[in-house]
C-alpha cells in the first residue's frame, strides 16, 4: 500500500446499537457510519422484542436497524435466538418437549428466515454455561434445558442451518479470559459443549467471546489464547461479540481510567490474536453516551462510566485506536 493509501481494514468492527437512540441521536448514526463495518441490534432482535405474543412477530425495530445498516454499507448480527433472559411470559410457561421443540423451531425459522441471505452471522445460543459449571452440571438451566434436555442446544442449530445454510452460526459466551478456577470451569464447559455439538455433527461455526471486560481484573492472557486456540483445533472461528470495559471500580481521573480500560483491550485482543485472527470486532455500544454499563455497574462517585470506544461527544478514546491496530493491516 502507499502512505496515503486509506488504512484497508481487514477484520470487519461493528458495534452494538438501539432502535430508539438510532431515531433520536443523529451524532450517534454519524458516528457509526463512520467507525463500523457491522452492527447488531442490542436489543430488537431478542425474543421479547421480536416475538412478544405466540402469534405475533415484530419486525419494527430489526427492519430498521438493518435498513440502516445496508443504506450505509454496512452488514448485521444477528442476536440472538435462543437464551434464557429478554424471554416474555409466554415463552418461559412452554411445557414439555413438543412445545418446546415446535415453539423453538418455529421462532428461529420466521426469525432467520425474515433475515435469510441479509444476515452472515447470527448468535443462535446465548450464555449456554452455567455461572459456577461443575462436571456433571454444566449447562445454565433455562426453559429449553427443563424441556429438552441439552439436545436444545443441537436443534437450536440444525433449525438455524435449515433457515438459512449461509449463516456463521455463533455459540455466544462471556467470562471465558476471566482468572481463577471457576472460570477455567467456565472454559472447560464450553469447550465440551462445541465439541459435543461438532462430534454430532451439528452446524457450528463460531465460537462468541463477548468481552465484557472489568477494568480492575486482570485477564488470563496464557488461557485465553489457548482456549482460541482449542476452538480453531475443533474447526471453528471464534469472534469478538460485546467488548466493553466496565470502569465502576476505577480511579476518577479520567485519562487514567481510558488508560487502563485500553489496556484491558489490548490484553484480551492480543490474547486472542496470538492464537487466531477472530472473523470480526464488536464492541457492546459505540459510545459512552448510550452503554448499558451504568444500569448494572454505577459509580459511586458518581462520573459517567467510560467503558466504550467514543466518549459521550463521540471523540475516539484510546480504546478506540487499540481496535483500529488490531482490526487493520
Ligand atoms: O426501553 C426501556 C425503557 O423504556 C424503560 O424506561 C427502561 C426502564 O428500566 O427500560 C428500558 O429497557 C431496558 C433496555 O435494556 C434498554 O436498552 C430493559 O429494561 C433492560 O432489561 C435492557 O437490558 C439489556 C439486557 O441485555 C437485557 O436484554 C441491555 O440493554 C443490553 O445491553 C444487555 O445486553 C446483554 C447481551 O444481550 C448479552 N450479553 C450481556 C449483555 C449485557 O448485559
Amino acid at each position: 500500500a502507499t502512505a496515503n493509501a486509506a488504512p484497508t481494514l481487514t477484520i470487519p468492527y461493528g458495534a452494538a446499537v438501539r432502535g430508539d437512540v438510532l431515531v433520536d441521536d443523529y451524532n450517534y448514526r454519524k458516528a457509526l457510519i463512520d467507525h463500523c463495518q457491522l452492527i447488531v441490534a442490542e436489543g430488537s432482535m431478542k425474543w421479547e422484542s421480536i416475538h412478544p405474543t405466540p402469534d405475533r412477530f415484530d419486525f419494527y425495530d430489526g427492519d430498521k436497524l438493518i435498513n440502516f445498516a445496508e443504506q450505509n454499507g454496512m452488514k448485521m448480527r444477528g442476536h440472538t435466538l435462543v437464551w434464557y433472559a429478554a424471554m416474555p411470559e409466554w415463552a418461559l410457561a412452554i411445557k414439555g418437549a413438543n412445545q418446546a421443540n415446535s415453539e423453538m423451531s418455529r421462532h428461529i425459522e420466521t426469525v432467520v428466515g425474515r433475515y435469510r441471505g441479509r444476515i452472515p452471522s447470527w448468535d443462535v445460543v446465548n450464555e449456554a454455561v452455567a455461572d459456577e459449571p461443575t462436571a456433571s452440571d454444566y449447562l445454565r438451566p433455562n426453559v429449553w434445558l427443563e424441556n429438552l434436555g441439552k439436545d436444545y442446544l443441537a436443534t437450536a442449530f440444525r433449525r438455524a442451518h435449515a433457515s438459512d445454510d449461509q449463516v456463521q452460526l455463533v455459540i455466544n459466551e462471556y467470562d471465558i479470559e476471566c482468572v481463577g478456577e471457576q472460570y477455567k470451569r467456565r472454559r472447560e464447559a464450553l469447550l465440551r459443549i462445541v465439541r459435543d455439538l461438532r462430534d454430532r455433527d451439528v452446524p457450528v461455526h463460531a465460537v462468541g467471546l463477548q468481552g465484557h471486560l472489568r477494568g480492575e481484573l486482570e485477564i488470563d492472557k496464557h488461557a485465553l489464547s489457548e482456549f482460541v486456540s482449542q476452538v480453531k483445533a475443533m474447526g471453528l472461528d471464534v469472534l469478538v461479540t460485546e467488548l466493553d470495559v466496565t470502569d465502576n471500580l476505577l480511579p476518577p481521573d479520567q485519562q487514567e481510567r481510558d488508560t487502563i480500560v485500553a489496556s484491558r483491550v489490548e490484553d484480551f485482543l492480543g490474547a486472542i490474536f496470538d492464537a487466531a485472527r477472530p472473523t470480526a470486532i464488536v464492541t457492546w455500544g459505540i459510545s459512552d453516551r448510550h452503554t448499558w454499563v451504568p444500569m448494572y455497574f454505577t459509580r459511586e462517585d458518581g462520573r459517567h462510566n467510560r467503558p466504550l470506544p467514543l466518549d459521550r461527544n463521540y471523540r475516539p478514546k484510546a480504546m478506540m485506536e487499540v481496535i483500529e491496530r488490531f482490526t487493520r493491516t
